[in-house]
């Protein structure tokens, strides 16, 4: 493999660090490369594999003001290019203005999310106010862009998806509702748009975007809620955007104090917002209460809108003091303590009423699906479990809706894994014809793979696995698009 090292950052974090998600697996980089062809180090690399599969990660590049929370670092996007049995990579930072500001003041400027926005020195974004934009939490391609994203509402950041060149923030976005957009994007494969979403402190709280195939904002509304909420992901179908209430929100007494505590109500339903994707009446319907970080995807059939996610028994576990100084944060991050499960919800637009029930017993998340079918019916998920206690992923599950089947591949200790997303085959014949990627982070051997697995048949371990220039980094956010 040859490797050019493309820039190099100066290391600003303290040298005796030891922040859980500063170090170890999320131990940032600072080297940028370009890679025109990676090694094979075992399988063989499907002649038919043909896209692009990006993962984005919060890399901090500066020290931070007060505490550390892993959704506050600088995004890096690692990109790897298949075409004709061979593969290419390459990594960049987000260009961020925020990450900019910061280098040129050799110091960090604002606070992250779990220290008073007082403490920030300029102005900024999120639906807090006063955070740095970091664009490291989603990444979705759109119109040719890849688009980078921040779960608390920032800019769309857009990259060529092979070079990841910056091209700039999409100028709408930073206005976008007064909030901005947040991470998750929803691609429709089927229209070819993508559905944006915004949420912030100020009434109606909410705002829904849709763009059309060439990226053009063609339609936005607004979707009132009764309070500020923390919204994390979207779902739709065919004809309806999905939007969350859920009863996990900053207390509104604190709130108007100027303090952001996330309290958890257990005393009130979960709702659903039915929003039709080109505007008119929004409908709701009550569940039990809880917390969805992410959904699977959603459908209509006939009456019925069926969407699938996954439900926290326990939004808001307490710290285990044994757990140490970091026992706050790591309670934030971790499934197990949540206890997310696969879960389908049925909302019956005759009625108005819901049935729901629990889908798989294995607690997973961070689901993929073949995003040919989005928004219409699927049979599969492809997920990721986790260490007990870490946001760390240590192997992958394929859940078959239909059958209740489940395959799994477990990493050994100390190797983790990336969101994995479902490459379906060209001309694919099953929805589960195609391959499963992911990137590893192996801190026993000190390196990185790309693995690639059949996505039928993801407990027979990998197919290929091809070297990277260095180990990278954990972080959130991944996805595929095809050539
Ligand atoms: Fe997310």
């Amino acid at each position: 493999m040859s490797a050019r090292v493309v820039h190099r950052y100066a290391n600003q974090l303290p040298a005796d660090d030891d922040h859980p998600y500063r170090t170890g697996a999320w131990r940032p980089n600072l080297v940028e490369y370009d890679a025109d062809v990676l090694e094979l180090v075992e399988g063989k690399l499907p002649a038919d594999l043909a896209g692009v599969y990006l993962r984005n990660t919060e890399n901090p590049l500066l020290p931070s003001i007060g505490r550390y929370h892993p959704f506050d670092g600088d995004g890096m996007l690692h990109a790897i290019t298949f075409a004709g049995g061979t593969a290419s990579y390459r990594n960049r930072m987000v260009k961020t203005s925020g990450l900019a500001a910061e280098l040129a003041a050799g110091a960090p400027l604002w606070a992250g999310i779990i220290e008073p926005p007082a403490k920030s020195l300029r102005e900024g974004f999120g639906a807090r106010g006063k955070m740095k934009d970091a664009s490291s939490t989603d990444v979705v391609v759109h119109a040719g862009r890849a688009l980078t994203s921040f779960y608390q509402c920032g800019e769309l950041y857009a990259h060529d998806p092979r070079t990841l060149e910056s091209q700039g923030a999409l100028p709408w976005t930073a206005g976008f509702g007064g909030f901005g957009v947040s991470a998750h994007p929803k691609l429709d494969e089927t229209t070819g748009e993508l559905l944006v979403f915004g949420y912030g402190t100020k009434a109606p709280y909410f705002q829904l975007g849709v763009l059309d195939a060439r990226g053009e904002l063609v339609h936005q509304q607004a979707v009132p809620l009764p309070g500020a909420r923390l919204p994390h992901d979207l779902a739709f179908t065919e004809h309806y955007a999905i939007v969350g209430d859920f009863p996990l929100f900053w207390d509104p007494e604190l709130l108007a104090q100027g303090v952001h505590r996330p309290r958890w109500y257990p005393q009130l339903p979960t709702r659903f917002g039915v929003v039709p994707r080109k505007g008119g009446e929004i409908r709701w319907f009550e569940a039990a209460p809880t917390y969805v970080l992410h959904f699977i995807n959603a459908y209509e059939d006939g009456e019925t809108i069926v969407v699938d996610g996954y439900f926290q028994s326990d939004p808001m576990s307490r710290p285990d003091p044994a757990d140490g100084p970091w026992a706050g944060l790591k309670k934030m991050v971790d499934v197990h303590s949540m206890q997310a499960r696969p879960h389908r919800w049925r909302l019956d637009l005759a009625t108005g009423k819901v049935s729901e029930e629990r889908l798989f017993e294995q607690i997973s998340e961070f689901p993929s699906i073949n995003g040919r079918v989005g928004g219409r019916r699927h049979r599969y998920a492809w997920t990721m479990t986790a260490k007990p206690g870490w946001f760390l992923f240590d192997g992958l599950c394929r859940l078959d809706l239909e059958t209740g089947a489940t395959q799994r591949f477990a990493y050994p200790d100390g190797v983790f894994a990336s969101e994995s997303p479902m490459a379906p085959r060209p001309n694919a014949r099953a929805e589960d014809d195609g391959y499963v990627v992911t990137f590893t982070t192996d801190t026993v051997r000190d390196l990185s793979e790309c693995h690639v697995f059949d996505a039928a048949h993801i407990d027979a371990g990998p197919v290929a696995k091809l070297r990277l220039p260095e180990r990278i980094s954990s972080g959130t956010h991944a996805c595929w698009t095809a050539a």
